[in-house]
């Protein structure tokens, strides 16, 4: 199938005052339509500067992207201008971010808030947009929707105001969307929630998903394929049931071992990978592989080239040299 987002060799850079920052640095991957494929990594590896690069929001200065492509069927979001740019946005691509108290404008009724793309992306007059508006909120699980448009952000609870994120990113019908941690500001039992309205609303609209998250455990029911993100590089990308069964990377590794498991006697027995040692400084990531200083399985090859992304067999790709 082709794809609908292909990111090839992203590149991106940050100038911070203790220097250049490649916070993305060489990211390749793409989805089909339909499909959801979930990226995860610790904080600051890079995965809201690639969301945020898909969507040609990288704050500039102190960003910009040094290379690579974005083809969002087949176009080059890279190449497009302002005008063509804001007409994806919403339209073809929506996005949900981490906290929808940020996001949400807190003077402005959640109505107003919905409405504005309604009338300013497919040109409905103020009463159609009202009632798309109710339909939405009642699509992802808003009580009393009639009432509750006239509310604003404060009024509802965290896990009430991400669905109202969700109905605003669904407004215009987008056929793709990008949720950067679209739960990590919930509760674990508000989460799931989350969780499961994105997988209906996928199954309803056909809609194919970014889903970025920092842990294994909330993407794994969710996702069709994992890219797992290191200090700005893709360190291992598979199918879902490959990377959760047999992950090559010991990164991957030690991200899986620290899901608890529901069963007690499972969860007595886990093995917990810990990882010692912070993540190195992005300004200047260390030579050979950038995960050797806290690898269990590093030897003396790993500190002189960086391990080459390989394809280990039915799309199981892992930069490792352990790996086999
Ligand atoms: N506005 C910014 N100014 C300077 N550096 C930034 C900025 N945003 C991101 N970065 C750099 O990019 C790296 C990756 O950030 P980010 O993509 O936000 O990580 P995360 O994986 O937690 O989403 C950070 O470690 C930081 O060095
Ligand atoms: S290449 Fe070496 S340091 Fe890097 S993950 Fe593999 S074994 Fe560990
Ligand atoms: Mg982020």
């Amino acid at each position: 199938m082709t794809a609908l987002l292909q990111v090839k060799d992203l590149r991106t850079s940050f100038f911070t005052p203790e220097g250049e920052v490649k916070a993305v640095d060489g990211v390749s991957f793409c989805i089909c339509p339909g499909e959801a494929l979930a990226v995860v990594g610790e904080s600051g590896c890079g995965k809201s500067v690639t969301s945020l690069s898909i969507m040609r929001l990288i704050p500039h200065p102190p960003g910009h992207i040094l290379g690579g492509q974005i083809l969002f069927d087949g176009r080059d979001l890279l190449k497009l201008n302002d005008r063509e740019m804001r007409r994806i946005r919403g339209k073809e691509i929506a996005t949900i971010f981490q906290d929808p108290m940020t996001s949400l404008n807190p003077v402005l009724t959640i109505r107003r808030q919905i409405t504005e793309s309604l009338e300013l992306h497919l040109g409905m007059n103020a009463q159609q947009a009202r009632q798309r508006s109710v339909e939405l909120l009642k699509m992802v699980g808003i009580p009393c929707p009639e009432q509750r448009i006239d509310d604003y952000p404060h009024q509802f609870s965290g896990g009430m105001r991400q669905r109202v994120m969700i109905a605003i990113a669904l407004a215009c019908s987008p056929r793709s969307i990008i949720a950067d941690e679209p739960t990590t500001a919930l509760d674990v039992t508000i989460q799931a929630q989350i969780v499961n309205l994105l997988e209906d609303l996928q199954d309803s609209f056909h809609l194919t998903y970014l889903f970025i998250a920092h842990d294994l455990s909330v993407v794994c029911h969710i996702s069709d394929r994992v890219a797992v993100m290191y200090l700005g590089k893709i360190v291992e990308l598979a199918d879902r049931d490959s990377l959760y069964k047999q992950p090559l990377h010991p990164y991957t590794r030690a991200l899986l071992s620290a899901i608890p498991i529901p069963d007690p006697v499972a969860e007595e027995k886990r093995e917990r990978i810990i990882l010692t040692g912070d993540v190195p400084s992005p300004v200047n990531p260390p030579p050979g592989c950038r995960f050797r200083q806290r690898c269990p399985l590093a030897f003396g090859h790993c500190q002189d080239e960086e391990p080459e992304f390989r394809n280990l067999g039915d799309e199981h790709w892992v930069a490792c040299y352990r790996a086999a």
